[in-house]
C-alpha cells in the first residue's frame, strides 16, 4: 500500500493571513493543501479579504475557527492576536496586497492580521498578489526590501494574465512554490540543519549536432524528491539538475546539460559538503565529434563514433557520504553491489527499472539500499518522496556510525 508522504508540515500550526486580493480564492486551495498535509491552519482574514471569499469556506476546509475581527469576543482565545501569534510556527500571508505589505513594513497594527504580525516571533512568509504597476511601484518595492531586511521571506509573484486583463508580474505564485518555501522555513531546525547536501537529478544530454542529442528517460522526479526531503530536514541543498523541471523552492540550483558540465558542477559543489547523492542518469557515452552544422540525411547507413564520458561519481572523492543509484534491468543486486565496490560508495540504491511503477518517469519507485558495511534493506513500492526519506534515514545512520558531528561546512569530521 502506498502511504502519503510524511512532510515537515505534519502537526505544525500555521497562521495563514488572507488579504483583499482577487487571488484570495486561491487561499482556499492553499489552506486545503496545508490541512491535507497534516498542518493546523489558523486563518486570519482582513475585512477586504472577506469581500472576495467567505470565512465559512475557510472554516469548512481547515475545520478550525477563522479569525476575522479584532473586536469580536473570541470563542476560544483570551486575547486573540496574541494567542494566534504565539501558537504559529510560521505566519504565511497569501495573497498579500500592497496595502498589507506597506502596513507591515511600517509596523502598523490596526487589524487582527497586522497585530498578529507585529506580535509574533514566528518567521514570516509573504506571497504578494496585485496589479503589476502596484507591485513594481518604488513604494511597494521599498516596503518589500525593508521586510526582507528584517528576515521576512517573499515568494515572488509570477508573470501572467492579471485581473486587469494585462500581462505582467503580479499573479500569486504557484501553490507548490509557496508550500515549498514554507517547508524550507519549517525545516530549518530539522535534523540536517548545518549539513550541506549535493544532489544530482535528471538525464544528461550529449549533443550530436545543433539539433540532436543522446539522452535518456530520466525525468528528475527521484532527484527532486531527494532535494525536497533534504531541504525539509533543514539541509542546505545544492541541486545539480539536467532536468527541465522548475527547482523546488528554497534550494540552490545549477543547471547543466552534459555529463562533462555535471562533472564540473559536482566538483565545485562538493567542496565542504557532507553528502553527495547522484540520482541523475548520466550518459556513459558522448559523440567523439559534435557536428557544427545539422547533419543532413543521406541514403547511406550512418555510424556514430562514441567515446566515454567522465565517471562523475567515481571521481568525486572527499570526506562526504557518497551515494549512488544503480538503474538496473537485470541482476539488480549483483550489479548494484558491483557499482558499490567499483566506485567505493558508502551507499548504493539499487533501482529496478523493469517493474511497473518503478524507475524512470514514475511517481513511485522500488529500490533496495545496500551499504558499504554490508547492510541491505529492500523497500516496498513507495512514492519517490517516501523513498527519498528512507534514503536520508540510511545516510544519517551511516554518518552517525562514522561519528559525524554537527558541522559547519567542513565535510564529515
Ligand atoms: O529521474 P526519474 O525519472 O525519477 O528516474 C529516476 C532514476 C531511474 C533515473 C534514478 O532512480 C536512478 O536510478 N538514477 C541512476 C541512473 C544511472 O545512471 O544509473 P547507472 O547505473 O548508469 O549509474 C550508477 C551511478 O553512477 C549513478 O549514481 C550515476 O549518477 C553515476 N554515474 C553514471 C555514469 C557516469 N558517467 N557518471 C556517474 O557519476
Amino acid at each position: 500500500m502506498i502511504k502519503s508522504p510524511m512532510t515537515v508540515l505534519q502537526g505544525k500550526t500555521i497562521a495563514l493571513g488572507i488579504t483583499g486580493s482577487i487571488a484570495a480564492f486561491k487561499a482556499a486551495e492553499l489552506a486545503s493543501a496545508l490541512t491535507q498535509a497534516g498542518a493546523m491552519v489558523d486563518v486570519i482574514m482582513t475585512e477586504a479579504a472577506q469581500r472576495f471569499i467567505s470565512p465559512v469556506t475557510l472554516r469548512a476546509i481547515t475545520h478550525r475557527q477563522v479569525a476575522t475581527d479584532m473586536w469580536e469576543v473570541p470563542a476560544k482565545f483570551e486575547i486573540e492576536h496574541i494567542s494566534l501569534a504565539e501558537a504559529a510556527k510560521v505566519l504565511l500571508i497569501a495573497p498579500a496586497t500592497a496595502n498589507t505589505i506597506a502596513k507591515l513594513a511600517g509596523g502598523l497594527a490596526d487589524d487582527l492580521l497586522s497585530t498578529t504580525a507585529l506580535a509574533t516571533k514566528a518567521p514570516m512568509v509573504i506571497a504578494p498578489a496585485m496589479n503589476d504597476d502596484m507591485y513594481a511601484h518604488p513604494a511597494t518595492q521599498q516596503n518589500i526590501a525593508r521586510l526582507k531586511e528584517r528576515g521576512v521571506l517573499f515568494v515572488e509573484p509570477s508573470f501572467g494574465r492579471l485581473a486587469s486583463g494585462k500581462i505582467g508580474q503580479g499573479r500569486l505564485a504557484k501553490l507548490e512554490e509557496i508550500i515549498g518555501t514554507l517547508s524550507a522555513v519549517l525545516g530549518r531546525e530539522g535534523e540536517l540543519a548545518g549539513w550541506k547536501v549535493v544532489i544530482t537529478a535528471g538525464g544528461t544530454r550529449e549533443p550530436l549536432d545543433p539539433v540532436r542529442y543522446l539522452g535518456n528517460r530520466s525525468s528528475g522526479k527521484m532527484g527532486y524528491a531527494l532535494v525536497e526531503a533534504a531541504r525539509d530536514r533543514g539541509a542546505r541543498v545544492i541541486l545539480i539538475s539536467a532536468s527541465d523541471r522548475p527547482a523546488p523552492a528554497g534550494v540552490a540550483v545549477v543547471r547543466v546539460e552534459t555529463a562533462s558540465q555535471m562533472q564540473v558542477a559536482v566538483a565545485e559543489a562538493v567542496m565542504g559538503a557532507d553528502v553527495l547523492i547522484m540520482a541523475a542518469a548520466v550518459a556513459d557515452y558522448q559523440a567523439k565529434e559534435v557536428a557544427a552544422q545539422k547533419k543532413k540525411k543521406t541514403d547511406e547507413t550512418q555510424y556514430l563514433e562514441l567515446k566515454r564520458t567522465p565517471d562523475i561519481l567515481q571521481g568525486a572523492r572527499g570526506h562526504f557520504v557518497r551515494v549512488g543509484f544503480a538503474a538496473e534491468s537485470e541482476d539488480l543486486i549483483a550489479n548494484a553491489r558491483h557499482k558499490l565496490d567499483e566506485k567505493e560508495l558508502d551507499l548504493v540504491i539499487a533501482n529496478d527499472i523493469t517493474e511497473f511503477g518503478s524507475g524512470f518517469e514514475t511517481d513511485t519507485n522500488h529500490v533496495t539500499m545496500i551499504s558499504r558495511d554490508g547492510g541491505m534493506e529492500a523497500l516496498p513500492l513507495l512514492t519517490k518522496r517516501e523513498v527519498a526519506d528512507r534514503v536520508l534515514d540510511a545516510i544519517m545512520r551511516l554518518a552517525r556510525l562514522r561519528g559525524k558531528k554537527k558541522n559547519h561546512g567542513e565535510g564529515l569530521e
